[in-house]
């Protein structure tokens, strides 16, 4: 089985990250479901110590296919909910179908395995979001996510409309309003 390295994800230069993914048509591909395999097993060991040691991976919560130049409209998220256990989230043409007034955002900032850099700044982000989406067979499914769950899924929803959390940081004032949202 082929192993997702650090250099097969795309870094934010390259223009196709920020393009606009295409809708994904059923049944998936064999490549496509071989492709959310591999994502998986990298998000998981990224996120063992000894594991993202090992093989050399930046910890990452979620990868979208465009960051591995796949455009197309699905993502992974993998979300340890307790020390050592995952949830993984495959997403397939998800939208968000509704989201809390409440805006959060990541105190010590988001983080992306395509950027490269240290970027401060405040992404405001709502607390608890619904995504509709369809799973690796069709079925359709809802997804609930709050807090950092919830922030993941934003941030990979902002990847298939070729938007990256950078974007979203003020230029001028990196911690604009601030004091409007809740730190987490
Ligand atoms: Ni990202």
């Amino acid at each position: 089985m082929y192993m997702l390295k650090m250099k097969d994800i795309l870094d934010e230069k390259e223009k196709i990250l920020h393009e606009v993914s295409e809708e994904v048509t059923f049944p998936l591909s064999e490549e496509d479901k071989k492709t959310i395999q591999d994502i998986i097993e990298m998000l998981t060991n990224s996120q063992i110590p000894e594991l993202s040691e090992k093989y050399d991976l930046r910890p990452g919560m979620g990868l979208a296919a465009i960051q591995l130049g796949i455009k197309k409209r699905y993502f992974v998220v993998v979300h340890e909910y307790e020390e050592g256990k995952f949830d993984n989230y495959v997403l397939i043409n998800p939208k968000i179908i509704s989201e809390s007034s409440e805006i959060i955002y990541v105190g010590e900032g988001e983080g992306c395995l395509s950027v490269n850099r240290d970027v401060p700044g405040i992404v405001p982000r709502h607390a608890r979001v619904t995504l509709e989406a369809y799973d690796e067979e069709g079925n359709k499914i809802r997804v609930r996510g709050r807090e950092e769950l919830a922030i993941a899924f934003q941030h990979e929803m902002d990847h298939l409309n070729g938007i990256l959390f950078v974007d979203k940081i003020d230029k001028k004032n990196p911690f604009k309003n601030k004091d409007l949202y809740r730190e987490i």
